[in-house]
This record gives C-alpha cells, structure tokens and sequence, in this order.
C-alpha cells in the first residue's frame, strides 16, 4: 500500500525520556534532516514562519545545565524541586535539542497582507509550528534516536535568546530532546476509534 511505509514511521513515533548521549547519526545528518524539515514541511499561506535552534552535545548539556535547570529550580517549590531535578536531569542526558520558534514578523505580515484573517493567523502559527514538531520527532526517530517534547517557554526564552543570539522578539514553543534510547515508552491506550472518526458518503 503506497501509505504503509508512511504509517510505519507514524506508529514507531513515541515519547523516549531515558535516553544518552550517544548519537546513532553524524551531525551532518542531523543538520540534513533538520533542513529538509524546514524546507518542505507546509505553513499557513507559504508565511514560513518556523524557525529552529538545534543544540548538539555540548551546546544541549549547556541548555539543560546552565540554563532550564536552574531557572526552574529558582521558581520550584522546594518539596517539587527533587522530582523535577531529576526529570531535568534526563533531558540533560540526551544527546540535542531543537528549540521551535515562530517569527512574528512573518505573522504580522500576513495580517497586514489579509486583514480578513487578521485574527486567526496567530493560531495558524502554532499549527505551522506544530507540523514542524511533528516532523522533526518522527524523522529523528526513524534514525534511531529516542525524542520527546517540553515547554519551559516562557520562563527560558531570554536567556536562550542571549546565549545563542536568537532574535529577542521570536517566539519559543517548544523544546524537542533527543538521544539514544535508554528504555522504552509507556504502555499507550487509544480511545474507540468510533469516538473519534465520523465517516459519512462512504462507498461499500
Ligand atoms: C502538543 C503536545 C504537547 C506535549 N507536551 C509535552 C510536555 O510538555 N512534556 C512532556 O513530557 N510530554 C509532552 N507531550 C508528549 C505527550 O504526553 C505524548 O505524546 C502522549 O502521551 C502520547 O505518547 P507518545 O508520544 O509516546 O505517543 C506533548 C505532546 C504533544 C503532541
């Protein structure tokens, strides 16, 4: 069937929060998947809104340790910070990241372009984003990398911003960690499909 390759990849994604930090590809692949990513996956009126920092070994054990692990535990209640300390830690245990971002000068554009969508282009922008996420994590996984997705956004943005010279005014959505996999996904269940998929106009 000409989607079965397509729903392999689909079904083999999951989210992997043990992981090392040994990388089953070169950075160069990395970067390759990375741009085939932002080249070809779709955005609300071809804005192109996407932007991505990718941080490999040393760059994301600084992200972790330098950065999110200490602003969180700034703001964690003392009784939390174990837990959460020790969950930083498995990030910090990976291999890379990629950081989402979306340009607002992109948004604002296409606002001024088509004042009749003015008010939904925001939403676009995280959907636009969120397409990129999903790529990104399938595609390294197929390579053999374990992933999953945080959000320490807003509380990061800024220091990010003046650690790797990120535009201040881009907007973080989400962290993509990911490393070879040390354990494996939780048991997942599904909803009845008949919740969720209403077909109408079908042939027999
Ligand atoms: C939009 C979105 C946001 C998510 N945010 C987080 C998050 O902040 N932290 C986290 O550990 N997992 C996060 N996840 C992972 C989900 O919990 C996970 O995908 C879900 O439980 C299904 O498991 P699977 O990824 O193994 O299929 C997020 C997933 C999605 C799609």
């Amino acid at each position: 069937m000409a989607s079965d390759s397509f729903f392999e990849a689909v079904k083999s994604r999951r989210t992997y929060y043990q992981l090392t930090d040994d990388s089953p590809i070169s950075d160069k692949k990395i970067h390759e998947i990375v741009d085939n990513a932002i080249t070809n996956v779709p955005s609300s009126f071809n804005s192109q809104s996407t932007r991505v920092l990718v941080l490999l070994g040393e760059e994301h054990k600084k992200l972790w340790g330098e950065i999110v692990i200490p602003i969180i535990k700034s703001v964690a209640p003392a009784e939390a910070w174990p837990a959460s300390e020790q969950r930083l830690n498995g990030f910090k245990a990976g291999y890379g990241t990629i950081c989402f971002y979306e340009d607002p000068k992109d948004v604002a554009k296409l606002q001024e372009q088509y004042p009749l969508y003015a008010d939904k282009f925001p939403q676009w922008s995280e959907h636009t984003n969120a397409m990129h996420q999903y790529v990104l994590w399938t595609a390294l996984e197929l390579e053999g990398f374990g992933a999953n997705l945080q959000h320490y956004n807003p509380l990061i943005d800024e220091k990010i911003a003046a650690t790797w010279g990120v535009e201040q005014n881009w907007s973080l959505k989400s962290q993509l960690v990911f490393g070879t996999p040390a354990g494996k996904p939780y048991d997942k269940t599904f909803k009845p499909l008949e919740e969720r998929v209403f077909v109408h106009g079908a042939k027999e």
